[in-house]
């Protein structure tokens, strides 16, 4: 390869590194932020060491008592970053349209100036006094026909460790590469220049942020935030962003999706993926234990946040988890809640805004119904029950992470890893909706099922910077994640069912479900969780045609006889709590849908329209 050896010294390319372009591209970024060093990640386990220990010295990583919590970690970060930064999301295509009414959008070239090519340009001189890593990443099994290959440069060792964990990351994504093959680029900067001589901060970030997205070119650039998905570009970034567009223009798709595994007393597996807005029970759902009253029965992860599906040869929608690890949500995780979930995070993590008990271990609320009696919070002050009680302070960030490999869930399916994917049997689509939206819902139709996700409603969490606990649209769960204008990833959706069945291959079923919904007390009166099975099990008999079920104006749902209830004490009157349509509130909600059809009114798909007339005419007839 033609490069000068002055050159390749500062950039420090490994000898196994023939890639001509991304070389190029190393240098060029290196030289625009100005990074004092390159260090190219091998994604060995002794790198991982060695960047955990530096993390420690620098006061970012606090190793926890290796007794009770053996090779973890926990972090703490700027108090002002904490999330998601959805206000400073942009995707910057060519045309604003194609960015779609629900995206921040600027024109590329106007985005480019501010972060790369003005005088006071963002990333200029952006990692002064750092060292930028070089973070090759699979994005699911490597060298699966449904994976892809991104490079991350990052001015944080925090996400080059964490980068480790939550892809395949490392030599063999650069093998895949080989010398000429294709790559997202991922550029991230924390934004924060060191000055020759001045002291780090532990979390080094900035108060201006961006998350960029060009899907043209299929790149990502993200400033001054080191947290979750606003730094762990593999993520939402490339695998929902960016994906999407791949997935548009090749006829896949990306979607914010668990994948589970359920097979049943009589050896029989089905797979299924469902989408759910942030923190809203995914890492629950997509390792469920089934409760008593189901032996036999099996329910196994391949992913907890994100599928990429694309068709194969035999008509099957085939799916893979593009990730290797999981970031999920602390608070409210416990051995009732997440039994799995628990036991993977027993060693082997990286807790970021969690508390940290005196002993050295981690606690969240929710982990224990008793806190213990003293804490450090996760901005390092001390916590007790009293001050809580007093100040309301929590403990944990309402937003507080793990992050682990998934090769640490008990209950990993055997097929995670599996470079062709498995079959898809059924997708499900589900809010967080104290009212209005029943238990469990089939579509009637592959039509009636987009429709079912296209306006799927939920009430905020914490995941997100911003207000909680109002209730936003949001499509398929992607609105945060959309690379492009929404009503014609509708059509997407819409076109990649009918070459299915125009190709003489198998639709999935499409389900809605709420495991939401609240009485007059204001309390949660489906018990969810493990219990959640039970309309699992009622799905797959639907698929089966042995579970009975009946139509209502948004499509079919299981009476009380048609649910197994072997072990649950749940009444006739509370199940039609869960289940029922009430008119009223189902003429509001379509009064709702019809004002998001006319915020993605350019694009929209008739056939989303015309299924709200029909179920409105319905419901005026019911
Ligand atoms: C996540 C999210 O982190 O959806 O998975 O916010
Ligand atoms: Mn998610």
């Amino acid at each position: 390869m033609n490069r000068p050896s002055q050159e390749g010294a500062r950039l420090n390319v490994p000898a196994h590194v023939k890639h001509a372009r991304l070389i190029a591209w190393v240098a060029e970024v290196a030289a625009l932020t100005e990074a004092a060093d390159v260090v190219w990640c091998d994604g060995s386990e002794a790198e991982y060491k060695r960047l955990c220990d530096q993390l420690v010295a620098a006061g970012t990583l606090m190793k926890l008592n290796p007794e009770l919590r053996p090779n973890s970690y926990l972090a703490r970060s700027d108090a002002g970053d904490v999330a998601r930064v959805e206000d400073r999301t942009y995707i910057c295509s060519a045309k604003k349209e194609d960015a779609g009414p629900t995206n921040n959008w600027m024109a590329p070239a106007e985005m480019r100036q501010l972060l790369q090519t003005s005088d006071k340009a963002l990333f200029k001189g952006a990692m002064k006094g750092r060292t930028m890593y070089v973070v090759p990443f699979s994005m699911g099994p490597l060298g699966s026909h449904i994976a892809h290959i991104g490079v991350e440069l990052t001015d944080s060792a925090y996400v080059a460790v964490s980068m480790r964990t939550m892809t395949r990351m490392g030599r063999g994504a650069l093998d895949v590469l080989g010398e000429n093959g294709d790559f997202v680029p991922c550029v991230h900067t924390v934004g924060a220049p060191l000055a020759a001589g001045a002291k780090d901060v532990a979390w080094p970030c900035n108060a201006t942020k961006y998350i960029v997205h060009y899907p043209e070119t299929r790149e990502i650039w993200s400033y001054g935030s080191g947290y979750g998905g606003n730094a762990l570009l593999g993520k939402k970034c490339f695998a929902l962003r960016i994906a999407s567009t791949m997935g548009r223009d090749q006829g896949w798709l990306a979607e914010h999706m668990l994948i589970l595994g359920v097979t049943n007393p009589q050896g029989k597996k089905y797979h299924v993926a469902a989408a759910f807005p942030s923190a809203c029970g995914k890492t629950n759902f997509s390792m469920l234990v089934p409760p008593e009253g189901y032996t036999g029965w099996k329910v196994t992860t391949i992913g907890d946040d994100i599928a990429w599906i694309k068709p194969n040869a035999d008509g099957r929608l085939c799916a893979i988890n593009p990730e290797a690890g999981y970031f999920g949500v602390a608070p409210g995780t416990n051995y009732h809640t997440n039994p799995n979930c628990m036991d993977s995070v027993k060693r082997d993590a990286i807790f970021t805004n969690v508390a940290l008990t005196d002993d050295g271990d981690v606690w969240w609320e929710g982990m224990t119904d008793t806190p213990p009696a003293h804490l450090i919070d996760w901005q390092g002050r001390d916590w007790t029950p009293a001050i809580a009680k007093e100040t309301g302070a929590k403990a944990a960030h309402p937003n507080s992470r793990f992050t682990v490999a998934a090769t640490n869930n008990p209950v990993l399916d055997p097929e995670w890893d599996n470079p062709a994917g498995v079959a898809i049997d059924a997708f499900i689509f589900g809010g967080r909706r104290s009212t209005t939206v029943p238990l469990v819902t089939e579509a009637r139709n592959w039509a009636e099922g987009v429709y079912m996700a296209a306006t799927m409603g939920s009430e905020t969490t914490a995941a997100a910077a911003g207000q909680q606990g109002v209730v936003r649209r949001d499509p398929f769960a992607m609105l945060p994640f959309m690379g492009y204008n929404m009503a014609d990833y509708f059509q997407h959706w819409l076109n990649v069912g009918e070459r299915l069945a125009a190709s003489g291959g198998r639709q999935p079923r499409i389900y809605c479900v709420n495991w939401f919904r609240k009485g007059a007390d204001g309390k949660f009166v489906w018990p969810g969780y493990g219990e959640n099975m039970r309309a699992l099990e009622w799905m797959l008999g639907r698929i089966e045609g042995s579970a009975g079920g009946a139509e209502n104006v948004f499509g079919t749902s299981p009476r009380y006889e048609d649910l197994r209830w072997d072990g649950l004490a749940f009444t006739r009157e509370q199940f039609a709590t869960v289940i029922g349509i009430d008119k009223a509130a189902w003429q509001q909600e379509l009064g709702l849908h019809a004002e998001l059809f006319k915020q993605l009114e350019y694009h929209l798909p008739a056939a989303l329209p015309d299924t709200r007339a029909r179920i409105e005419k319905s419901l005026a007839a019911a």
